[in-house]
């Protein structure tokens, strides 16, 4: 018998990492629109990550026999500067972090281990690509005003 709290984070973990898909599909396309070609393949690169995400978190769902049922995706977070495209990555990441921390701790509460440990892996994932954001964030700021 499957955890509808639990179903319910996956089917949360499915949302959020198709929005995400979308948000860096549409960042990719407009710094594409920018010149900016080493950016833009960054940010595709990101897009193939978190559909890698929601396919792992899919695979959970149909393990216990749920199909996806995702209703509406977030808006893709946009910006008119790079800074400004890294800052909503930077709060896209933190909620992916936040979401999949608190999911994490609830499934090992329950003791469904398997599943605390898809959320942690993924959660580590996220923080990895929330260090790339900022680390960008800053070279494209101060990190380029003192070199
Ligand atoms: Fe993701
Ligand atoms: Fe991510």
């Amino acid at each position: 018998m499957s955890d509808p709290r639990i179903i319910g984070y996956l089917s949360r973990a499915v949302a959020h990492e198709l929005s995400a898909v979308q948000h860096y599909l549409s960042q990719a396309r407009l710094t594409a629109f920018w010149g900016m070609e080493a950016f833009s393949r960054e940010l595709r690169q990101e897009a193939d990550e978190e559909l890698v995400h929601a396919d792992r978190f899919i695979t959970r769902l149909l393990q216990y026999g749920v199909s996806p049922k995702g209703g509406s995706l977030s808006p893709a977070r946009l910006g008119r500067s790079q800074s400004e495209l890294l800052l909503q990555n930077i709060e896209l990441e933190r909620d992916a972090v936040r979401l999949y921390e608190e999911a994490a701790d609830y499934c090992r509460r329950r003791g469904a281990l398997a599943d605390a440990e898809l959320f942690e892996a993924v959660r580590d994932e996220e923080l990895d690509h929330l260090r790339g954001m900022e680390q960008q964030l800053y070279d494209a700021a101060d990190g380029g005003r003192h070199g």
